[in-house]
């Protein structure tokens, strides 16, 4: 039976560009939605990589969301600008991105403190009649009071979904995520909501929806990239064997190889060190021995059969 709540892929700057996301959907599945990471402003303009990232012919298999990062309406409106002259219909609004960096500028969950300017930017939607906006949040940069305070302004925007991040920015990513944060703003929420953190399995996404059967889904992060067939078997109610992890696995790998050879230009070291990032998550744990391995290589040749020997010695099993 198909499972009832949709799974969103999370945005994860330096891990889901559209390389690996056209590759997940076309292996693994199961995903409702994919976002970009942030598209900015610096330095008065938009970087290429995150330009190339959102270009439509980028994006032939899994047309994501794109998501922004903006602290005043000039920004939004250059960003939003860019999505709509690029085809999109959706885009995704980041009010809890921790990372100082945009914090210090008042982007991300650095916003949320100041209610003003969250009402400015996000009163810039009307100007985007033809986009639905969705935002993702925290429950505030300071204090979990901070987005329950912005709750009932964001009622009434007409926005598709909200996706809350229940801890505040200065927690980053530690500590507990705040359920009691998450159920006072889920008891006041009236948009769709899809909840997001430290989702790693099966069991973990069933008791979540158990606790909270109101909301519309759930997005997953970490947990996807360490378990690429986590939506899919959640969706779909199957389990895989560990077969057909290993093949799927193996096919998605190949498929990821491809596609940064035939775009990182810089040859083989390159495309090593872009492979090597997908280990920071995936197979969390697969033996160390054979992990070494993976991340020692320092051939493309040697790296691929080291990929092969873990993943077809590795523990994988069926289920989670
Ligand atoms: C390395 C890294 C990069 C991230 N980049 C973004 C981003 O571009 N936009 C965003 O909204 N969230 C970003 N996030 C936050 C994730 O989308 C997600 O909210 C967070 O990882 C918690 O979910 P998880 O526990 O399922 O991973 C990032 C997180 C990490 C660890």
């Amino acid at each position: 039976m198909m499972e009832p709540y949709a799974i969103h892929f999370a945005p994860l700057q330096g891990y889901t560009d559209s390389v690996y996301r056209e590759a997940h959907a076309q292996v693994f599945g199961g995903v409702e939605t994919y976002y970009t990471p942030f598209v900015r402003i610096e330095k008065g303009g938009f970087r290429n990589k995150e330009l190339r990232d959102i270009a439509p012919d980028e994006n032939t298999f899994a047309l994501p969301v794109p998501q922004m990062i903006a602290s005043s309406p000039e920004e939004f409106r250059r960003i939003a600008g860019l999505f709509r002259e690029s085809g999109y219909r959706c885009a995704d609004i980041n009010m809890g991105c921790p990372f100082p960096m945009q914090v210090r500028q008042h982007r991300g969950a650095g916003i949320l403190p100041y209610p003003d300017e969250v009402k400015a930017l996000l009163e810039t939607i009307f100007e985007f009649p033809e986009i639905q906006f969705s935002v993702k949040m925290r429950l505030g940069w300071e204090s979990p009071d901070e987005a329950l305070e912005l709750l009932p302004f964001l009622n009434g925007l007409p926005l598709s979904h909200l996706t809350l991040h229940p801890r505040i920015g200065m927690q980053q990513y530690k500590g507990e995520t705040d359920k009691d944060g998450l159920s006072r703003f889920y008891g006041q929420c009236t948009l769709p909501l899809f909840y997001n953190g430290d989702i790693r399995t099966l069991a973990d996404i069933h008791a979540l929806t158990g606790r909270f059967p109101c909301l519309r889904g759930v997005m997953l992060g970490r947990g996807l990239l360490s378990s690429p067939w986590l939506a899919a078997e959640y969706r779909s109610g199957n389990l895989f064997t560990a077969e057909e992890k290993r093949e799927k696995l193996f096919a998605f790998h190949a498929l990821l190889v491809e596609k940064y050879s035939s775009r990182l230009e810089g040859g083989e070291h390159q495309i090593l060190d872009k492979m090597k990032t997908l280990w920071d998550y995936l197979l969390p744990d697969a033996e160390k021995r054979l992990r070494k391995k993976v991340l020692k290589s320092s051939r493309l040749g040697d790296y691929q059969e080291a990929v092969k020997n873990l993943i077809y010695d590795t523990s994988i099993t069926a289920g989670q």
